[in-house]
């Protein structure tokens, strides 16, 4: 029996897809399934997530997982490929790929390919990280469409930098610049992340690309999964291990950064940065044991982490179960508490962990 354990709740990634589809009713949907599915388990995600229109991943090596599991959807590499040498595995693998820089391009142009590759052209609209400039884009575009090794269908796509603040114009601009370089392309269009699925519903092209939202945690500043109706997939929970005595001011943990005021129990935990539970996360970020909150205390160690349950501990035993984050505890709120992502969170977690698959 393993300690720390992620329970994966498939039903409640099938229900978030479905409120995706809702939110966006004419877009089609590319799963992004990137860091083992946001650390949930690639091909078990794919597996579950028979509904929607394709998927992206952003290595070479994780479309080929995707595809040694038998899943025979399309796959689109959001970040391209970055060998020549990638391409025929691309063509032998049914693997579509983004384009976002004049390398690939000439790569393409000059490739002996058996059969035109599937293209998604990729714009830089303000995020300034991958993406063909604007003035650049009509020279990729009539480049690609001119190229025997491109299939006719391009795709046109760009990337939001600040779609979680609904208060920050930079995405409507985006959207602009975006829409008036493709406007005339009759080309099928993607821009939507989460965030823009959620918050910009004018965003919404012929295709969104959703990841973390899938797996039930809000990508907007502030907010929590279930306050949009998503479900949270993952629970990550442990076990207590022991139950601790210590008096006023004796310190706790490594660095001895922690004391009480009074004497109190401490429940010690299964569970720390060896499993992906974050460092920094500081005195006080809750964990749920028996249905209450209680905060951590100390420095989390590697497989440990000490709970300050207080001067009446008799309602906690060795082997109760404690939730890290999940239904009853938003992982966006653990990441506050670490100031970091639930993203990162998610993609932390390590394969010391257990994983359990549960469906309705
Ligand atoms: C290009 C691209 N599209 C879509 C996504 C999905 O973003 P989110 O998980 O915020 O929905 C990502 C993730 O970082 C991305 O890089």
């Amino acid at each position: 029996m393993r300690l720390a354990s992620a329970e994966i709740d498939l039903t409640a990634l099938q229900e978030n897809l479905r409120l995706t589809q809702k939110l966006a009713p004419k877009s089609k949907i590319m799963a992004v399934l990137k860091a083992n599915a946001y650390g949930h388990g690639l091909v078990k995600i794919a597996q579950h997530l028979q509904d929607a229109d394709a998927f992206a991943v952003a290595r070479v090596d994780e479309a080929l997982a995707l595809r040694t599991g038998g899943i025979t959807k399309p796959i689109v590499l959001l970040e391209g490929f970055f060998h020549s040498s990638d391409l025929p595995i691309l063509l032998a693998n049914n693997l579509q790929t983004i384009v976002h820089d004049i390398s690939q391009l000439e790569a393409i142009e000059q490739a002996n390919l058996e059969s035109p590759l599937t293209v998604w052209l990729k714009i830089d609209t303000g995020m300034h990280r991958l993406g063909v400039e604007p003035e650049e884009f009509e020279h990729f575009y009539s480049r690609l469409k001119c190229s025997n090794n491109v299939a006719e269908k391009i795709h046109l796509m760009t990337h939001f930098a600040c779609a979680d603040d609904v208060g920050d114009n930079k995405t409507e601009i985006q959207q602009v610049l975006f829409k008036s370089l493709v406007g005339q392309s009759h080309a099928p269009l993607c821009l939507a992340n989460s965030a823009g699925i959620i918050g910009w519903p004018e965003s919404h092209g012929d295709w969104i690309r959703p990841g973390l939202m899938l797996y039930g945690v809000s990508p907007m500043l502030g907010r929590v999964g279930q306050q949009h109706g998503l479900k949270p997939v993952m629970r990550l929970t442990t076990k207590v291990i022991a139950i601790k005595h210590v008096k006023a001011h004796q310190a706790v943990g490594y660095g001895s950064r922690w004391q009480s005021e009074q004497d109190t129990y401490l429940a010690v935990i299964g569970v720390g940065y060896g499993d992906g539970y974050p460092r920094h996360a500081k005195v006080g970020t809750p964990v749920v044991i028996r249905n209450r909150r209680y905060g951590i205390v100390g420095a989390v160690s590697m497989d440990m982490i000490s709970i300050n349950i207080g001067d009446n501990p008799d309602n906690i035993e060795v082997g109760d179960e404690v939730e890290m984050w999940g239904p009853n505890l938003p992982v966006e709120e653990v990441a506050q508490c670490a100031e970091t992502i639930p993203y990162e969170l998610l993609c932390n977690v390590t394969p010391r962990v257990s994983y359990e698959y549960i469906e309705a």
